[in-house]
């Protein structure tokens, strides 16, 4: 269950389905980042008892990046350089000081990203079907492990503190629905 207060713009996806060799290689580095995230979070002195379940996503996550990669290769696509996404670094930035705020933060915004990742593979599941089947699939095949990461991180968050979490929350999702609005020219997926 997502709980995301504004829909991407309509833009943004007529604008990846016109640029996929450049979105695969952007997803490509989502996927990279999304592994190193995950072992990022071990550094957290309230998740240390979670490492276990961090590795286990940084692990998926770093399949996924393998998969990303295979479907290049086979589409003849060179893996090239990131774009930076001012939707992502605008959540980072809000990110506060201090082990306790820092890490229930950090959390939401891993799983705000998770969930928006969800949301956009299963639209692009669907949008891909009749133009490339295989893309269509792939996206479908990812859609259940990004929602479960989504859960997991904001699950995380709510163990280490419940109340501070939904506060949190209720402005990250605030401030999500802001930034999703900037126009990004850019084939990106965030
Ligand atoms: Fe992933
Ligand atoms: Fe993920």
């Amino acid at each position: 269950m997502l709980l995301f207060r504004e829909k991407p713009p309509a833009y943004s996806l007529a604008k990846i389905l016109a640029n996929l060799p450049a979105e695969l290689v952007d997803h490509a580095h989502l996927e990279r980042k999304a592994a190193t995230t995950a072992l990022n979070l071990e550094k957290y002195r309230d998740l240390f008892p979670r490492v276990e379940e961090l590795n286990a996503i940084a692990i998926e996550e770093l399949q996924h990046f393998q998969l990303v990669l295979a479907l290049l290769k086979r589409r003849g696509i060179p893996f090239g350089q990131p774009y930076p996404s001012p939707w992502i670094s605008g959540l980072m930035k809000s990110v506060r000081n201090g082990q306790r705020h820092q890490v229930i933060d950090h959390l939401i915004c891993c799983s705000l990203i998770e969930g928006r990742s969800c949301e956009k593979f299963q639209v692009l599941a669907r949008e891909l079907k009749a133009v490339d089947r295989e893309l269509a699939d792939f996206y479908a095949s990812l859609v259940e492990s990004e929602g479960n990461h989504y859960a997991t991180y904001l699950l995380m968050a709510k163990g280490i503190d419940e109340a501070e979490t939904n506060r949190r929350l209720d402005f990250y999702l605030a401030l999500d629905a802001e930034l999703i609005r900037q126009p990004n020219p850019l084939p990106m997926l965030h």
